[in-house]
């Protein structure tokens, strides 16, 4: 019997297994299983994988209770505070910040790949005029396969690399299409001497009769929210990019399953159902009280939006960096304060309120986002399209952690079968 290994014995037979106990750099030791059915027959049943790890990273580290979040060490606070999400692309990727040289070299790199192939203009104007945007990103992304043949063998480092950038490069552009066409407006050609941010701003907004410059306080704030949204560990849908990806995806098809898992409202479609349930409570005049008595009555489904996370058990620290740059832009720029209050007060009600407290249910990320993005004329459609423009660097961080994974193999979870043992077919 030794401290780094966990006997589990079937009382049923007696069977029992000696198994390595794995200990991260920080974080819950866990025990490796993979020989526990060929010592005991026994597998593991757990749905939604709430106690299970699915791989070894070393890219993002939540720890929920403590609501703590870091990125290759660096912790959300200080990288929302102080850095920029290029930079922040760069650590996520290469797992250190830049220097000067190294962040200009990489901005560069990702310059020189943000225009799309003049084919994807024809393939996104095909869609109809009411196309919800997450339908037409997700189409659009696995499409970019059939433009770049010449550069998607997944055992290719310099093939990965260039998927990498022209990812990151080219989601604003394609998001950016995604507005004009629900706005029949011709799709803008990004501006390279801009930042990431004004970039998308620009393509955003801008029309060939005039330029748009957007004040530096909006700027900032989507810098801060692209920061935020990054990446955050095994989500749903960085899980699904990694499954999808494990059968040999190649990258495109891999991120656009990833967008297509974020589109659910439990997991990136939360902002965007956060400010619907904001309006209602609005148009309605609906009281924080009843809303929150709503969210108790497990008669009603429905659930605040906004609020609880799998692994957040105390405040996420992203919803905290959020609220403040909610609170700097909306001084500048004006905007939904109603909106902002009320939020304020839902929130205010539900941390007073035992219900919660026992379930350790915080505002998350998407409470707050919401607003900052309608301060910033980015309709409610758009909100999740935001989600996945940022979290693209995380879906390919983790893409390629994988491949990198000498533990890496095809994922293919077991079942507890519950249906019809055999049984002959009739004979007629
Ligand atoms: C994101 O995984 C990630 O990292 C995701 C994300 C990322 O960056 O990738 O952080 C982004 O997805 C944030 C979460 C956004 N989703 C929402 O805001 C939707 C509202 N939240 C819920 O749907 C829910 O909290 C989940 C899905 C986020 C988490 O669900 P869990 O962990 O499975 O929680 P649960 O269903 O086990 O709930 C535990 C209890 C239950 O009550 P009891 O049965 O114990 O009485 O809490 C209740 C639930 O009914 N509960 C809620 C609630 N969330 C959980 N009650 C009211 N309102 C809620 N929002």
């Amino acid at each position: 019997m030794s401290n780094d290994t966990v006997t589990i014995t079937d009382n049923a037979t007696g069977k029992s297994a000696d198994l390595p106990r794995i200990q991260g750099s920080i974080g819950r030791p866990t025990v490796d299983v993979r020989k526990l059915a060929g010592s005991t027959d026994l597998f593991t049943y757990d749905p939604g994988f709430a106690a299970t790890a699915s791989c070894k990273s070393s890219i993002t580290y939540i720890d929920g209770d403590q609501g703590i979040l870091l990125h290759r060490g660096y912790s959300i606070e200080d990288l929302a505070a102080n850095s920029n999400y290029l930079e922040v692309c760069h650590l996520l990727l290469d797992g250190e910040l830049p220097n000067q040289d190294e962040f200009n070299e990489f901005e560069s790199i990702i310059k020189n790949h943000t225009m799309v192939h003049e084919n994807i203009h024809r393939f996104m104007s095909g869609f109809r005029y009411d196309a919800h945007p997450m339908a037409m990103l997700s189409a659009t992304v696995a499409a970019l396969a059939s433009f770049y043949h010449d550069s998607i063998d997944i055992n290719d480092e310099e093939h990965r690399k260039i998927t990498a950038h022209r990812l990151i490069a080219k989601m604003p552009t394609m998001a950016s299409y995604c507005f004009k066409h629900m706005r029949g407006q011709p799709f803008m050609s990004p501006k390279n001497n801009l930042s990431y941010s004004e970039n998308f701003l620009h393509l955003m907004f801008a029309v060939p009769a005039g330029d748009y410059v957007p004040s530096p306080t909006a700027v900032r704030a989507l810098e801060t929210i692209l920061i935020l949204h990054a990446d955050h560990e095994q989500n749903a849908s960085t899980s699904t990019v990694r499954l999808a990806g494990s059968s040999g995806a190649n990258p495109f098809a891999s991120i656009a399953a990833g967008i297509a898992c974020l589109w659910g409202p439990a997991h990136g479609g939360a902002n965007e159902a956060v400010m619907n349930m904001l309006d209602d409570i609005m148009d309605t005049g609906a009281t924080i009280e009843s809303t929150i008595a709503r969210a108790k009555d497990k008669s009603d489904p429905f659930r605040l939006m906004g609020f609880g996370h799998r692994v957040y058990k105390n405040y996420d620290p992203r919803a905290a960096c959020i609220q403040k740059v909610c609170h700097d832009l909306l001084d500048e720029l004006g905007g939904d304060q109603p909106l902002f209050q009320l939020a304020r007060e839902l929130e205010e009600a539900v941390l007073a309120d035992d219900y919660f407290k026992e379930r350790k249910l915080f505002p998350n990320v998407d409470f707050y986002s919401g607003i900052v993005l309608r301060a910033l004329n980015i309709p409610m459609s758009m909100f999740t399209v935001m989600f996945a423009m940022s979290r693209t660097v995380g879906w390919i961080a983790h893409w390629q952690e994988m491949h990198n994974d000498p533990e890496f193999r095809i994922g293919r979870p077991q079942q507890i079968y519950t249906g019809e043992t055999h049984r002959p077919y009739p004979k007629k």
